[in-house]
């Protein structure tokens, strides 16, 4: 267009130059849909699909369902003003695609990275290209080795008996109603903080102040992940180079962070030079010889990737299980199979569990949407075009309630649908249910996290009952920002298990 002398504009008569301008703004449109086969909402000139955004804008992962559910090809293209394109699939060939096949071309890219990075810094979670590759073979060295796996349980193990059970018993003996995803934060952090860090901040224990580093993390997470859902990011690049508001809380989060770290990464060296014994992976990356900005880099990222992600799942877990008496029966059937302190070999081994997380995470996955950002122009199998730039979200909260790949059922929580006729876990293709993503990027944590898991609700399904309180039975609302949480929590009221299942809770 620059290119059109005035000249000749004025030389051409009034037809033609609305001929001219409908041929541009069709040129323009095309552009905005990036090829004749993508779907989505109806595309306006200049605004594209603002206005349905607009009014969809507090029931996103659900208008994009409906409208990936009548895409034919389970692709939609998402075009509006003052955004990035951006295609959400929920089609398995195309999330195979982005996540392995042409893996190279799908990095997190810097509209991702640089929302975590005051945080992460070059942590594994938030590194693209060589830098991601090098913290993947080192994280994957030390966090797949078999004492860690043991250390795990046994963190578990203190952690439930210690704590989570002593609070249910006295919630139970109160009759008093808890906010199960608070408890169940609360000890996924200690836990994740012990497994990474080799140190206990007791989140779980009220009796204690809470922990400065524990409220560092839920604000520096909080605000983090409020840049990634503002409308524009110069806001809050703004209000960074001003140190103003939450940006300034940011600063201010992120250095207690870093130093709490530093300092703990030269105590164990101190340690370490003693000769005491540490089984954490902070101690295991120091015996790597590893700087000690990698180290909390590191770290950190550990400490983020795996502390909202379980407790968001069980607390769906828990809220399914309470509406399905027969389920929790067969899961507490199984659970009393189990006798004694418990292994990760005897957690591995209960595939009803397993089979009724998969199914919860199917239906409410800890991580509702996940983007990656076009480092070139690329065709996705069902014949989307991406251009360089591009954001390309999987979707796995849509694929979940996709009737072509669960069935009409799709709805309705059935476990049975994870297991084959002899008990055993029935696995899903990674790409059809990327819940821990899938990939050469695939979820670090996935073991560790079904070990987590099946232990809590083994140890309390096995103890207690957990239901609704009746003065809180709307249905509960679903909110996905970094990771999805339950608005409001989940109050429960715990009682006793009752019947020839249920193990001692008098201990408590
Ligand atoms: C139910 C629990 C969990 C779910 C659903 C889950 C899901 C995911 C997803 C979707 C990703 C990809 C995120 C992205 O690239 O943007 C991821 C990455 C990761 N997860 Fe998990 N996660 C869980 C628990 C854990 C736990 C407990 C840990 C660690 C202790 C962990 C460690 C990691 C790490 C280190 C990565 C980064 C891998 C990489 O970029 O190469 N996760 N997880």
């Amino acid at each position: 267009m620059a290119v059109i002398s005035v000249s000749f504009l004025d030389s051409l008569p009034l037809s033609s130059l609305l001929l001219l301008l409908l041929f541009c703004v069709v040129l323009w449109l095309r552009s905005f849909a990036g090829s004749s086969s993508s779907y989505g909402p109806k595309m306006h000139p200049v605004i594209g699909c603002l206005v349905p955004f607009y009014r969809n804008r507090h029931r996103l992962l659900d208008w994009y369902t409906e409208l990936l559910a009548s895409s034919p090809t389970q692709t939609i293209v998402i075009g509006r003003f003052g955004a990035r394109r951006t295609v959400v699939t929920a089609n398995p060939n195309n999330v195979e695609h982005v996540l392995r096949t042409n893996f190279p071309n799908y990095p997190k890219g810097e509209a991702f990275t640089d929302i975590l990075g005051d945080l992460l810094g070059c942590g594994i979670f938030n590194a693209d290209g060589q830098l991601w590759h090098t913290q993947r073979k080192l994280a994957s060295h030390e966090f797949t080795t078999k004492s860690l796996r043991e250390f795990v349980v046994e963190t578990l193990e203190s952690e439930a008996e210690e704590r989570l059970l002593p609070i249910l018993a006295s919630a139970c003996a109160d009759r008093r109603a808890v906010d199960v995803q608070d408890l169940l934060r609360r000890f996924a952090f200690d836990t994740i903080c012990k497994v990474s860090l080799g140190t206990n901040p007791c989140y779980l224990d009220a009796s204690l102040p809470e922990s400065e580093l524990a409220n560092a993390f839920e604000v520096a997470s909080g605000i983090s992940a409020r840049r990634g859902a503002a409308p524009m990011a110069a806001v809050w690049k703004l209000k960074r180079a001003f140190d103003v508001g939450s940006e300034r809380r940011l600063r201010g989060a992120v250095k207690l962070i870093h130093e709490s770290i530093m300092e703990l990464i030269r105590t164990r060296k101190t340690e370490m030079e003693k000769g005491t014994e540490h089984n954490d992976l902070l101690t295991r990356l120091i015996s790597g010889g590893h700087s000690e900005e990698v180290i909390r880099d590191m770290v950190i990222s550990f400490v983020m990737a795996g502390r909202d992600t379980t407790s968001a799942a069980l607390t769906w877990f828990f809220w399914l299980i309470s509406r399905r008496p027969d389920v929790e029966a067969e899961i507490v059937d199984e659970v009393k199979r189990f006798k004694g302190r418990l292994s990760y070999q005897e957690l591995k081994d209960m595939k009803v569990l397993e089979a009724c997380l998969c199914e919860s995470m199917r239906m409410y996955p800890p991580v509702a949407w996940d983007s990656k950002h076009a480092a070139g122009s690329d065709e996705l199998p069902d014949g989307t075009r991406i251009k360089k730039g591009d954001r390309v979200t999987y979707f796995p909260y849509g694929m979940g309630r996709m009737e072509r790949l669960w069935g009409n059922n799709c709805r309705e929580f059935d476990h049975r649908r994870w297991l084959s006729e002899h008990g055993e876990v029935v696995r899903a293709s990674p790409y059809k249910f990327p819940v821990f993503q899938a990939g050469p990027r695939v979820c670090l944590g996935k073991e560790m996290a079904f070990a987590q898991m099946k232990y809590i609700a083994a140890a309390v399904l096995g103890r207690f009952e957990l239901r609704r309180d009746h003065r809180h039975s709307r249905p509960p609302v679903f909110v996905p920002l970094l990771t999805a949480h339950m608005a409001g929590g989940l109050q429960m009221v715990v009682e006793k298990r009752k019947g020839e299942g249920a193990q001692s809770s008098e201990s408590y």
